[in-house]
């Protein structure tokens, strides 16, 4: 960690704790959470231009930040929660302009994003056609989750990073998510460049999530915004129907996940005639195209080229794809759910 961050944290320590300097300094100063100063969330916006990882308040609960840009910097976030599954993000965005650029805004979705924005609901809309958004953040869906945050801190970031910002709740997977910084830094601690404390967060439950198709909106998510809210904005009935508190869609499962045209065959050990290659380090011959996820054999380089070289390879005009092995370190699990996955979508085709 660079000094300034630890002498910035040194003073914030010595400004809240007159005297601490005099003494052995606290534990604390090991930690990276700083106080979500002006300053501090330049630094943090920095970081995040720089494809770096930053835990920030929001009133619904703590994400887990990166540049939703940015395929390697959100191919961090699933690394360090350890998700065992590309599961996708919510996009944040400062206002409904520039989610404009990356959605598509039908009547429905402007409407409820009038009514509710800032605030706990995360609308699930399709990608905008020049969307900038990584394919990773979506897990190669066509649609992306997009949410303009209620909190000073979160929106000051954005508008200082002046991208949008990816964020999960910043929680290592399976654990319950994080309404103080103290929760993010003993959860991810140092796995994270910066967590900027902006104190307890409000609503302290995570937003509702919504899907908007022409056919009407789905509760995929219970949150921070209630059902009946939603409906009066709408005049209409939500569709689906959630069974208990917890119940959240699996879009892992949902068919319109993305799965290639192409045959998929995994973990080949050679490549047959025609086939187009998707490698992982060092390149089996005789493909008619090849692309690599990763010369290096680097997992995350890996999960950051899956999804836009899978779909390059469905345009390739090869008939069919083979996936070289991916080891199961790192995000290699993650990967490996998604190619069988791929695999079983495209031979049910
Ligand atoms: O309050 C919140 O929503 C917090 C703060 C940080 O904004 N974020 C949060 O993110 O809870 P996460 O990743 O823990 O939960 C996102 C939820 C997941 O259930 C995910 O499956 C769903 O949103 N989701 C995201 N994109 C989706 C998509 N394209 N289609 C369907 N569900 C989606
Ligand atoms: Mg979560």
């Amino acid at each position: 960690m660079p000094d300034k961050f630890i002498r910035q944290r040194r003073n914030w320590l010595i400004e809240s704790n007159p005297g601490c300097d005099k003494l052995d300094m606290p534990k604390t100063v090991d930690s990276n959470i700083v106080k979500a100063s002006p300053r501090a969330i330049r630094e943090a916006a920095d970081r995040l231009r720089h494809g770096g990882l930053v835990s920030f308040p929001t009133e619904t609960v703590y994400g887990l930040g990166a540049d939703a840009t940015s395929d390697s910097a959100v191919a961090r976030i699933f690394e360090v929660k350890g998700r065992p599954r590309f599961n996708p993000l919510i996009v944040h965005v400062s206002s409904i302009g520039p989610a404009r650029g990356v959605v598509s805004f039908g009547d429905r979705a402007s409407r409820l994003a009038e009514a509710f924005w800032p605030g706990a609901l995360s609308l699930v809309l399709s990608r905008a056609p020049e969307c900038p958004i990584s394919l990773l953040a979506s897990a190669g869906l066509e649609t992306l989750a997009v949410r303009c945050p209620d909190h000073p801190v979160a929106r000051a970031l954005i508008e200082a990073a002046g991208v949008p910002i990816a964020a999960p709740s910043a929680n290592v997977s399976g654990k319950v998510s994080p309404t103080t910084a103290g929760h993010v830094g003993a959860d991810l601690g140092s796995k994270v460049d910066l967590i900027l404390d902006g104190g307890r967060c409000p609503v302290g439950i995570e937003s509702t999530v919504v899907g908007i198709t022409p056919r009407g909106v789905t509760l995929l998510r219970p949150g921070g915004i209630g059902r009946i809210e939603i409906e009066e904005v709408l005049g209409e009935a939500l569709l689906g129907r959630i069974t208990d508190g917890t119940a959240i869609d699996a879009p892992g499962q949902m068919e319109s996940h993305y799965a290639p045209r192409l045959a998929l065959r995994l973990n080949v050990a050679e490549v047959a005639p025609g086939e187009a290659l998707l490698a992982f380090g060092k390149p089996l011959p005789g493909a008619a195209v090849t692309l690599n996820l990763s010369a290096d054999g680097d997992t995350r380089e890996a999960a950051a080229n899956l999804f836009a070289m899978m779909r390059e390879l469905d345009r390739s005009g090869c008939g069919a794809m083979a996936v070289m092995p991916v080891p199961m370190r790192g995000l290699g699990l993650a990967i490996n759910d998604r190619l069988s996955r791929a695999a079983a979508g495209a031979a049910s085709r």
